[in-house]
């Protein structure tokens, strides 16, 4: 019996040493240890010796018994570990590969000039204020003193709407409209500025769309002065172009304004010498001045208490200018070689 012992001692070990997977070793495990098993057969005879035998028999299969449950457990182990090896290996990453680097995507260069001038003038205390692009005749023309024959409205040569039962609904010619609509909608002090989209019936050429962006600002209160429209423009002018620029006002008409002037820029590039981008050292760059009375009153402001100023300004102009994009119908052509030089900047 103590032979057999052995002889089941060293099959089994060589039976755990040699499973490949585990459920081999589940298969050897019961091959060897099982109830089966010849080594349980011993076991079970273990009975029928004399106490003596019984007792170094019974110590024998003990010991044999323990060792090939260390064997067993030790390949266990083994066929866990390479098991755990082959699956990382499998899921191997090689993290020295470069990853891929998402495009970002750029702001319009409309967008960014917008955000800019809206951001100065927010800082300076104005609210942002919007319109409808589908205005009617009263708030894009009457309320802005320009009657029915006012001829204005040809130079503008207006986009109208066919809607049933509502005529004279235009695509808004100049974001002023707005300016009504925020004085109906409060009472003086009025600051605010609406960037947005304007129309006019135009074929598109190298300085013009029919389509394009202006931003307009009021400023409604007592005792607003023309000095008050002056200094405000020259802060945004150094702000959006540099500290050294100067600002120029030249009179001109707008039929909601009076005065009204235009102003100029002293030219970003050449410092007002003259130069490819300004010509004669000025940029020309709004259409502003002081809110006619009339104005005020179709909007049920008093005239005689409050006063303020206006502005409107072409983004793109701004845009075309500061890039120095040569031809406006590049900004609505959605190139991304134009876009992408953009990248980055907010
Ligand atoms: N609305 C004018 C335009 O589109 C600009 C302007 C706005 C002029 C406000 C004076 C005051 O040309």
């Amino acid at each position: 019996m103590l032979r057999a012992l052995d002889t089941e001692r060293d099959r089994g070990v060589s039976a755990f040493e040699a499973a490949e997977t585990s459920d081999d070793l589940d298969a050897a495990q019961v091959d060897v240890l099982g109830r089966k098993s010849p080594f349980s057969a011993i076991q079970k005879s273990l009975g029928s010796l004399d106490p003596e035998d019984r007792k170094r028999v019974g110590q024998a299969a003990n010991d044999a018994r323990s060792e090939l449950q260390a064997a067993l457990t030790a390949r266990r182990e083994a066929l866990e570990r390479l098991a755990e090896d082959a699956l990382l290996h499998a899921d191997r990453l090689d993290m020295s590969l470069p990853g891929r680097v998402p495009r970002v995507g750029s702001f319009h260069p409309l967008s960014i000039v917008e955000h800019e001038l809206v951001e100065v003038f927010t800082s300076l205390g104005f609210k942002v204020a919007e319109g409808p692009e589908v205005e009617d005749d009263w708030h894009n023309f009457q309320a802005l003193n320009i009657p029915p024959d006012h001829p204005a409205r040809t130079m503008k040569d207006s986009l109208y709407v066919s809607v049933p039962g509502h005529p004279e609904l235009l695509l808004r010619t100049e974001t002023s409209a707005v300016q009504i609509r925020t004085m109906q909608a409060q009472p003086p002090p009025v600051f605010v500025v609406a960037p947005g989209r304007v129309y006019r019936r135009e074929t598109s050429d190298p300085t013009h769309l029919p389509v394009f962006h202006q931003v307009e600002g009021l400023a409604v209160d007592e005792g607003i002065t023309f000095a008050d429209l002056k200094g405000t423009l020259e802060v945004v002018a150094k702000a959006m172009f540099g500290e050294r620029r100067r600002i120029r006002l030249g009179p001109a008409f707008f039929p909601f304004v009076e005065p009204g002037c235009e102003v100029g820029v002293s030219c970003f590039r050449c410092d007002g010498v003259g130069c490819r981008v300004c010509g004669n050292g000025w940029i020309e760059l709004l259409g502003a001045g002081m809110v006619h009375p009339a104005v005020l009153e179709n909007c049920g402001y008093d005239s005689e208490r409050s006063t303020g100023f206006a502005f409107g300004l072409g983004i793109e102009r701004v845009a075309l200018l500061r890039y120095e994009i040569p031809d406006i119908r590049m900004l609505v052509d959605g190139d991304v070689r134009l876009l992408e030089q953009f990248e980055g900047v907010a």
